[in-house]
Order: structure tokens, then C-alpha cells, then sequence
């Protein structure tokens, strides 16, 4: 619960922001040259863009690889809606959030399929959770395939009205049909500054379990990473706090929860 995070004296705040400064990925020394995993393990999620635009062959080649992306019995359960500068002013009145170049709205989508098969049940775990999954990867894919041409990113589930939490207003917006719900936004362009520090990612031996049992985290490296996390937001919004985001995130989260509840599940509830 944001009321729970942690009060920092100024030693822990520096401290914090120290440890944050001094985080590295952790590429083993003989894979340093893997240009794959140069690109995944420097990949940042970028809010600063130049004016400078994303030529079509490099938007292109960023489409195919959200196109190629795995998914459940290679039922592809996504849609991808795509704008540039102009298009995005004239559909949504305003400019693509942090100023970015190109945006995709990335879909989960299972009502192409049933257009042609008659498999998927109309129920939450198909409608939302399996089509979620999907897209997610070809979401994932793009944002990586970006990075690989020099191009940077951002996925956002709330920034402008255009990702998940805002399902009911982008139907509309964008005629969707039943059975296609946006999931989030990634907005595409070239950094106008260096690439932020890594934020806080939890160590390796913290998120594995080996040995068949999930293991507990270790409370301690949770109250670190938690005074990171709190330090860290603070020195990148000197005017909010992460407890004042993460109880806007909950508000939002709770209305998204009902436009949902009423878009997906009270539907299939009707229907059956
Ligand atoms: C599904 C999803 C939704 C996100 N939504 C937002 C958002 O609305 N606004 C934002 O600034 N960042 C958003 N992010 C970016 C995260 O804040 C970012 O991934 C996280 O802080 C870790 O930073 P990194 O991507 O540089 O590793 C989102 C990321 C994901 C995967």
C-alpha cells in the first residue's frame, strides 16, 4: 500500500540515490560483447525526445517485429493502431505525450479469430488475460527492435488517455469492437539526453527460485529496494513523491477496474 513507504532521512536519501547511480546490469564478462544483450540490458524507457522523425522503413521494421512476436497457438491476438504526429493531433487534439515522433496503441484483440474460428469461450481469461499476454510480447518486441535502430521508447498504461487505463474513452475514439481492448501505448523517438540511470531492479537471487518452492524475499533487500524506489522518484520529480503517483495510480486503477468490469466481464456475464 502507498501509505507504507518508507520515511528517509537525508543520509538514506543520498544513500539511496547512491545505489541507484552505482546499479549496473549484470552481463557476464564473457558475453560483454553480445550486441542483443547490450541492447535488452541498456534499454531504458525514454520521456525526452528530439524533433527529429522516425523515417517509414524504420517504423516499418519496428511494426514487423510486434508482427512476428510469439503467442498462444500462434493465434496472433492483437491489433496495432498507428499514428504520427499529425495523425495523433487529429485523433486524440493534442500532441503524442513526451513530444515523441510515432505511437502505437498496442490491442489485445481475439475478435479477429472469431471471425474465422469458433474456439475461444467469450471469458475473462480469454478475452483479457490470454489476448493481454500476447500483445504484451509484441509490444515487448518493438520496444526492443526500436532500440536495436536507435530509436527509443515508452510504454504507458495512463499518459494522455491511451493505454489500458483508459479502455472506455480509446473505444470510442477508435471505433473498437467488442472483444479488442487497448492495452498500452508505446511512443517511439530519438533521446534528446542521455538515457537515465537503471532504476531499481530487484537482484537476480531475489526474483529466482530454484529447488521447486517459491522462496520469500528477503525483507531487507525489499526495504532497500523500496527507500530506491522512493529516492529515486523523488530526484527525478523534486515537486511529487512516489506515495502522491502511486495513490494517483490507484485511483485510476480503481475507475479503469470498473470501465473494465463493465466493458468485458458484465458483458460475458449478459451473454451467457
Ligand atoms: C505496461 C506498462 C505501462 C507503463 N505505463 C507508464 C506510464 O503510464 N507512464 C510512464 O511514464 N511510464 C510508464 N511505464 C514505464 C515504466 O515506468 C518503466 O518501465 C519502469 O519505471 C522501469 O523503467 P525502465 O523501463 O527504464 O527499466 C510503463 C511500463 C509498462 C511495461
Amino acid at each position: 500500500m502507498a501509505t507504507q513507504l518508507p520515511k528517509m532521512t537525508l543520509f538514506d536519501f543520498l544513500r539511496a540515490v547512491w545505489r541507484i547511480l552505482a546499479g549496473r546490469p549484470q552481463t557476464p564478462s564473457s558475453l560483454e560483447g553480445n550486441e542483443l544483450l547490450k541492447i535488452i540490458h541498456n534499454r531504458r524507457s525514454v520521456r525526452h525526445f528530439t524533433k527529429r522523425e522516425i523515417q517509414d522503413d524504420v517504423f516499418s521494421a519496428i511494426l514487423e517485429a510486434g508482427r512476428l512476436a510469439p503467442s498462444t497457438v500462434n493465434l496472433q491476438t492483437w491489433s496495432f493502431a498507428i499514428f504520427d504526429s499529425e495523425t495523433w493531433q487529429g485523433t486524440f487534439n493534442k500532441i503524442i505525450p513526451f513530444r515523441a515522433q510515432r505511437a502505437v496503441i498496442v490491442m489485445g484483440d481475439t475478435h479477429r479469430n472469431r471471425a474465422v474460428l469458433n474456439t475461444f469461450p467469450q471469458s475473462p481469461l480469454v478475452e483479457y488475460t490470454v489476448a493481454v499476454t500476447n500483445a504484451s510480447l509484441a509490444a515487448m518486441n518493438m520496444n526492443i527492435a526500436a532500440e536495436a535502430l536507435g530509436v527509443s521508447s515508452v510504454m504507458l498504461s495512463e499518459t494522455g488517455r491511451t493505454g489500458l487505463l483508459d479502455s472506455d474513452y480509446l473505444k470510442q475514439k477508435l471505433n473498437l469492437p467488442d472483444d479488442v481492448f487497448p492495452i498500452m501505448t508505446i511512443v517511439f523517438g530519438y533521446a534528446s539526453k542521455a538515457y537515465p540511470p537503471m532504476p531499481p531492479k530487484l537482484p537476480l537471487d531475489q526474483i529466482c527460485f530454484a529447488g521447486g518452492k517459491y522462496k520469500e524475499t528477503d525483507s531487507q533487500v525489499l526495504d532497500d529496494w523500496m527507500m530506491q524506489m522512493t529516492a529515486g522518484y523523488k530526484a527525478s520529480f523534486p515537486g511529487s513523491s512516489l506515495n502522491a503517483q502511486l495513490n494517483v495510480y490507484k485511483s485510476k486503477i480503481f475507475d479503469a477496474e470498473k470501465e473494465l468490469n463493465r466493458m468485458v466481464f458484465n458483458k460475458q456475464i449478459c451473454d451467457q
